[in-house]
């Protein structure tokens, strides 16, 4: 029998702290029921790629499992990537691919399963992506649920499984596929950064207080603005981060006419979509109704899905 292993981990949300987790500041991501699956499979005519994405990346990939299980893999098999994340929308679908690609590798070559082992190969393969992550993506990919994040330091990234109590219907809007790269969104705030370091400082310590404000919602610990309003607070600062497109900022104007709240979830986009964006309203018929007259693809979205697992394997 040919060997082969599946391996699949989730998309995210950023529910708030985006951006800012890049420089320290707390974020709060929830996994979805969107999942990445990446099949490696023993072959005899080399690493063949059967995916959308690059296979420099995955030789990449393959360069630094080797260097941390010390072995010689070789490229004798083929990988093949099922998706139903959305590429580009801010969904997770570049860190989901590293997690499975690592987890699927590992258990290929019979390399110890560990969690914390996978994230750090992720995180590595993120970077070669987008240059300076801050680790959240890969993380809530290979461990899932709801999790707390700060990035320290470059070395020590802190993070805690949130138990929710509340857990509000959100919907995912499409505002349209972004132009930009996450690393080139990522780069964009960076230069914002350095020419105005004590304005956008005050934006990510307003952020910060915004991320906390949801966190006492979620675990419904203290008494704080609803949903729609924070995810209102949230969008003003990431559109004055500069990161958010005209179009999509109209759009989200017209949720916020008819009573809602939304807001982008992830890196932006400026030239013309901004990806998926989180909508919410107290009346979710009204946003249904809204998103049909619209013609916006809409759709619900399970939070708090297991993260990076074995799907299959034959060895
Ligand atoms: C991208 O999903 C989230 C950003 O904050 C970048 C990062 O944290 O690496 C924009």
């Amino acid at each position: 029998m040919t060997k082969s292993v599946k391996v699949s981990a989730p998309g995210k949300i950023i529910l708030s702290g985006e951006h800012a987790v890049v420089y320290g500041y707390p974020a709060i991501l929830a996994a979805v029921n969107r999942r990445l699956a990446v099949e490696v499979e023993e072959s005899r005519s080399g690493l063949k790629i059967v995916s959308r994405e690059s296979p420099n990346l995955a030789r990449y990939a393959l360069k630094k499992i080797e260097e941390v299980t010390r072995r010689k893999i070789g490229d004798e098999f083929r990988i093949k990537v099922v998706s139903q994340i959305p590429v580009g929308c801010g969904m997770g679908s570049s860190a989901a691919l590293a997690v499975s690609f690592t987890g699927a590798t590992f258990k290929f070559v019979n390399h110890p399963w560990s969690k914390k082992g996978i994230n750090e190969i992720a995180y590595e393969l993120e970077k070669k992506q987008h240059l300076t992550p801050s680790g959240c993506d890969n993380t809530i990919s290979t461990y899932g649920g709801f999790l707390w994040f700060r990035k320290e330091t470059e070395e020590l990234k802190v993070f805690s499984h949130l138990p929710l109590k509340a857990l509000p219907k959100i919907f995912l809007i499409d505002s349209g596929k972004p132009k930009e790269t996450t690393g080139e969104m990522v780069a964009m705030v960076r230069q914002l950064y350095s020419t105005h370091p004590r304005k956008i400082e005050r934006i990510f310590r307003k952020i910060e207080k915004t991320t906390k404000k949801m966190l006492g919602l979620l675990l419904l610990t203290k008494r704080h603005p609803k949903l729609d309003q924070l995810f209102k607070e949230n969008e003003k600062l990431l559109e004055e981060l500069k990161i958010v497109s005209p179009q999509t900022q109209a759009l989200i104007r017209k949720i916020e006419k008819i009573g809602g709240g939304a807001k982008i979830s992830g890196a932006g986009g400026i030239k013309e979509g901004s990806g998926i964006i989180l909508a919410y309203h107290q009346n979710p018929e009204v946003l249904l109704n809204f998103a049909q007259k619209e013609k916006l693809p809409c759709f619900e979205i399970k939070l708090g899905e297991e993260g990076v697992r074995v799907e299959k394997e034959t060895l």
